[in-house]
């Protein structure tokens, strides 16, 4: 069971309440702070289970450190029934950049799908200002969810070049982020940018253009690809 301890259910801000599923959105109270001096192995374990649970991998393919970075931010978001984890999003502030990133947002899968991602990202975005919002992805619900939190995202199925005004600001973005790896200034697309897809195969969308433009772009095969997108959007 993904139970989060005491500790962590004591820096939780209850954010809204989903009557009908029972289901809280919290934030998360200095999770930097928070993850940085507890080393409690429980602590972090609920947040390992629901990432490996929502990206359909075996516990021991998702590394905890990567999960304790993806935690670790400056913004963090909880869905959780009473102390049970459902699902998790993290917010890093790039004000240099006017820019916010969606670090990492995952979903047990028996809640996928239901909204509940989009009320965590709505949840950290709320805190926040900037003009921009960036995220990197190689799953096609991600961009249907990210298209639901700005008013204009690059790229897109029907614009895939992106003008040649936005190049600067995704590139700036992302080699803050990702100093050690290239992007296409054209498309925004970094090749090889996962060591092996985060998937068994690359989810499905509700949209198949869309999933079929992620399937082209990232070079599919069987399935899968290690290449992702970077996507930025103007904030609605
Ligand atoms: C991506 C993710 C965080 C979105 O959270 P969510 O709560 O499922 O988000 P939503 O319910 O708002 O769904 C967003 C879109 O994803 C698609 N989607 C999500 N779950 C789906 C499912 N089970 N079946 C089909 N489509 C699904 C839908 O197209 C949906 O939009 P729509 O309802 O308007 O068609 C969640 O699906 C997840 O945890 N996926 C696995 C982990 C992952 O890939 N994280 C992102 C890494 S960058």
């Amino acid at each position: 069971m993904k139970i989060l301890t005491a500790d962590t259910l004591q820096r939780c801000e209850q954010y809204s309440h989903t009557d009908a599923t029972g289901i809280t959105c919290s934030l998360f109270q200095a999770p930097r702070e928070f993850f940085a001096r507890n080393a409690d192995p429980r602590v972090l374990s609920p947040f390992h289970e629901v990432a490996a649970e929502g990206f359909g991998m075996p516990l021991d393919h998702k590394s905890l450190e990567g999960v304790k970075r993806h935690v670790s931010d400056d913004f963090l978001s909880l869905a959780h029934r009473g102390s049970e984890l459902l699902g998790f999003a993290s917010l890093i502030c790039l004000p240099h950049e006017d820019t916010v990133h969606l670090h990492g947002i995952v979903m047990a899968s028996e809640v996928q799908g239901l909204g509940i991602g989009l009320a965590l990202a709505n949840a950290l975005l709320k805190q926040t200002t900037s003009a921009w919002l960036s995220f990197t992805t190689q799953n096609p619900c991600m961009f249907v969810l990210g298209r639901k939190l700005t008013r204009l995202i690059f790229p897109t199925p029907e614009t895939p070049r992106i003008p040649s005004n936005i190049r600067p600001i995704g590139n700036a973005v992302f080699s803050k982020l990702c100093p050690n790896d290239t992007l296409d200034q054209s498309t925004f697309v970094s090749r090889g940018f996962y060591g092996s897809c985060l998937y068994q195969a690359l989810p499905r969308s509700r949209d198949g253009a869309v999933n079929r433009w992620f399937d082209e772009t990232l070079s599919a095969k069987d399935g899968t690809s290690t290449d992702a997108f970077l996507f930025l959007g103007v904030r609605t």
